[in-house]
């Protein structure tokens, strides 16, 4: 196995952060594997916004809630999903912007924006950096679109704070291989069959050093889905100029 791979299965969200700074030239390395990723047919429809202000890092940071380590990450970051440069283009050149509001390209820009942000994430953490996306600035995404002064046709997808790890917690089990890779056709029946995936996952959490909990993927899982998450997200977007179809 080669160095990359090791990396990438070694990967861990850090949540716990020594006092230490990442240097800009580092920083403007990470902005670059970033900006390097693919993305559908090169409309690089992202954008990236480090979050420098301390009173602006609190605020942002008090709309996760859950992740009150945005307060002490030394690098934070805002991943937007962008169609905003596109939307100029068509209008300086007279063209409908239909073809920006549709689901489709609300899909390319999500994808855009997450390739970019996991090729920053892969770059962090083959210089011994740790990272955690933060998904819940969604908490909030109208408030965290005022305070970026997010345009039409923009989204905040999702934070990633970056620094030095402190802790790092033992690596997750993730689904094993026959619960999700097939070949030709979707194995229902495989995939669906989370026995020992259950196990091994509640093994994992009562061994853990940090936060011991018991319980199953699936149990897990059911607490997660036992409500509808973030509704008025779709609104958020149908303001920004979506059009969601
Ligand atoms: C899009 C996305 C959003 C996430 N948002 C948060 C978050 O808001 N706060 C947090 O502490 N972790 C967040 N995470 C981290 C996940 O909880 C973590 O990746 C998952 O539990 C698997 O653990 P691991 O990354 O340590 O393997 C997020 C991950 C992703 C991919």
């Amino acid at each position: 196995m080669n160095q990359t791979i090791e990396n990438l299965i070694k990967h861990v969200s850090v949540r716990d952060f020594k006092d230490e700074t990442i240097s800009e030239n580092i920083k403007e390395e990470l902005i670059k594997a970033a900006q390097s990723g693919s993305t559908s047919e090169f409309v690089q429809a992202f954008s990236i916004i480090e979050i420098t202000d301390p009173d602006l890092r609190n605020q942002l940071s008090d709309i996760t809630i859950s992740s009150p380590h945005v307060k002490k990450a030394d690098t934070f970051y805002i991943f937007i999903a962008d169609l905003n440069r596109q939307a100029t283009m068509l209008k300086q050149h007279n063209q409908s912007l239909d073809s920006i509001k549709n689901m489709e390209s609300l899909l390319v820009a999500t994808v855009d924006t997450t390739i970019a942000a996991q090729n920053m994430a892969v770059a962090a953490e083959s210089m011994g950096l740790g990272i955690c996306y933060i998904g819940s600035i969604r908490n909030n995404i109208k408030q965290v679109a005022e305070l970026l002064n997010l345009p039409k046709y923009t989204f905040p997808l999702f934070g990633m704070t970056i620094g030095v790890p402190k802790v790092l917690n033992q690596t997750k089990p993730r689904l094993p291989m026959s619960n999700r890779v097939s070949k030709n056709t979707y194995d229902n029946q495989l995939f669906n069959d989370l026995s020992t995936y259950d196990k091994e996952v509640k093994d994992y959490y009562s061994n853990r050093k940090t936060n011991p909990q018991d319980t199953t993927w699936t149990e897990k899982n059911l607490t997660i889905f036992n409500h509808v998450h973030r509704p008025e997200v779709a609104d958020f977007l149908l303001e920004q100029g979506f059009s969601l179809h």
